[in-house]
């Protein structure tokens, strides 16, 4: 949503020596960067899931399309306000995609690690709804060895119900989008909830026993200031979840504050990186304060040992993933992929019994290597041994150069056993990858 009556402000010029533009991506989600991936490369997709099974662990990640409405600087494809036929009808087609791959070589009879609901609001769903489809998804898949089940809930759309099926179902962690617990700032931004539906959503939450709850913020969000984002990160601390996720506001080019922003017509300047970075900064230094420990560029838990992000860690560590539904992305036998990225297209192709591919890219053994160093980069800290034992290579002598600049900067120290990011270096993680890119992927679009 954006003010009735906005005061129209000139779009603000990069900032000063950084040439960092304020529109665009920010957060990496993988090596290569999208632009590169193509249908060429499907096939090469399709014979990594007839190959042999590898004891590598596996995930799933289901990607739910819905919401009440779009957030203003929200870039995931997701549908507003569709009847609960087309929402059905969209989850047996994902659990007839998940039968396409329970006969694959690769995946077949092999137990699921870990799996991820995302969205879109996966708690826009009824009770029947998700019933249906986490017993279909068991029938797929072998299920009862997962560590680690990850639901993303809205603050307005849950009730106490659907949270007790959700626990009954074998739901472990709860991620519930907060943003801010500014009312103001909220509206602005296009969010539907206000500061006492977080409250009312947490005391649910929290009375129903997951292993682990965290609470999404964003910060420099359209309008933010200084006193809003404090208060913000005060209220979190003082709610107490498992686990807090930082993120910086990006405003990606699909966007409607980019397209307000290009047309002049943003009700404020958005904010920039710099002061995100800042802001980050101080919101991990309160964590810190109130006794969380920092696990990521983005992520603080109270409990190290029992709150780890495993989904994170696996995928980040060269984990398999199968990802399931319209746009999602998976990751299997050393191939990256996407699904169709229409509603319609998606459930057209999986309707002839195809799995719904719509581009995919296949990675080297050095591709792997860049992948891994660098999505590992982003927990903070990479350790080494594992790269020498499963790679042959010592990152350090392979990336001596980006290493080398990195640490004159400041922004990461080498030690014998791993590479290290800075404080400030972790406020900054996704800007310093593209230093590692082999050159083939240098200076090339994200997506
Ligand atoms: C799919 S949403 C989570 C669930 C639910 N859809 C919601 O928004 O509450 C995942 C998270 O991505 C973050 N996010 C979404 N758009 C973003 C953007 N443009 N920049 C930074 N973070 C963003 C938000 O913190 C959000 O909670
Ligand atoms: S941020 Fe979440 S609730 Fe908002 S439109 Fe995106 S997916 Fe939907």
């Amino acid at each position: 949503m954006t003010l009735e009556h906005p005061v129209h402000v000139a779009p603000p010029t990069p900032e000063p020596g950084l040439g960092e533009p304020v529109l665009g991506n920010y957060f990496v989600a993988a090596y290569p960067p999208f632009s590169v991936w193509t249908a060429a490369e499907v096939p090469a997709l399709n014979e990594a899931l007839d190959r042999t099974a590898s004891s590598t662990p596996l995930g799933v990640y289901v990607h739910l399309p819905f919401c009440q409405k779009k957030c203003d600087y929200c870039y995931y494809l997701s549908y507003v306000a569709q009847p609960a036929p087309v929402v059905n009808r969209y989850l047996e087609t994902v659990l007839q995609e998940a039968a396409l791959y329970a006969d694959r070589r690769a995946v077949k009879q092999r137990p699921v690690s870990f799996a991820y609901f995302g969205g879109g609001t996966p708690s826009m769903l009824s009770r029947a709804q998700v019933r249906r489809l986490l017993s279909g998804l068991r029938e797929a898949f072998p299920w009862d060895e997962i560590e680690e089940v990850t639901f993303e809930c809205a603050p307005r759309s849950v009730t106490s119900e659907f949270l007790v099926a959700l626990r009954e179902l074998g739901v472990t962690r709860l991620s519930m989008g907060v943003q801010s617990f500014d009312d103001t700032l909220l509206a602005m931004n296009g969010r539907t909830h206000l500061a006492a539906d977080i409250q009312r959503a947490f005391r649910l939450v929290d009375q129903a026993g997951f292993d682990c709850v965290n609470l999404d913020l964003m910060c420099g969000l359209l309008g933010e200031t200084e006193a809003q984002w404090r208060e913000s990160v005060r209220r979190v601390i003082e709610l107490q979840p498992d686990g807090v996720t930082i993120y910086q506001t990006e405003i990606p080019r699909n966007t409607r504050l980019c397209r307000e922003f290009e047309a002049g017509a943003l009700p404020a300047q958005p904010v920039s990186w710099d002061v995100k970075r800042a802001r980050l900064g101080e919101g991990f230094g309160a964590l810190e304060q109130g006794g969380y420990t920092v696990i990521s560029g983005y992520n603080a838990v109270r409990n190290p040992e029992r709150h780890r992000f495993l989904y994170q860690d696996h995928l980040w560590g060269g984990a398999d993933l199968i990802g399931l539904g319209v746009a999602s992305f998976g990751y299997l036998g050393g191939v990256h992929y996407q699904n169709r990225t229409t509603l319609e297209d998606y459930e057209a192709a999986v309707a002839r019994g195809e799995l719904p591919f719509q581009r995919a890219f296949k990675l080297s053994d050095h591709d792997r290597l860049v992948r891994e160093f660098v999505l590992q980069l982003k927990l903070g800290v990479v350790p080494l041994a594992p790269f020498r034992t499963r790679f042959g290579v010592d990152p350090v002598e392979f990336f001596a150069d980006p290493l080398q600049k990195l640490a004159a900067a400041g922004w990461l120290t080498c030690e014998e056993n791993a590479v290290r990011l800075t404080r400030t270096g972790l406020l900054r993680v996704d800007r310093l990858l593209a230093h590692f890119y082999d050159s083939r992927f240098q200076s090339i679009r994200y997506t």
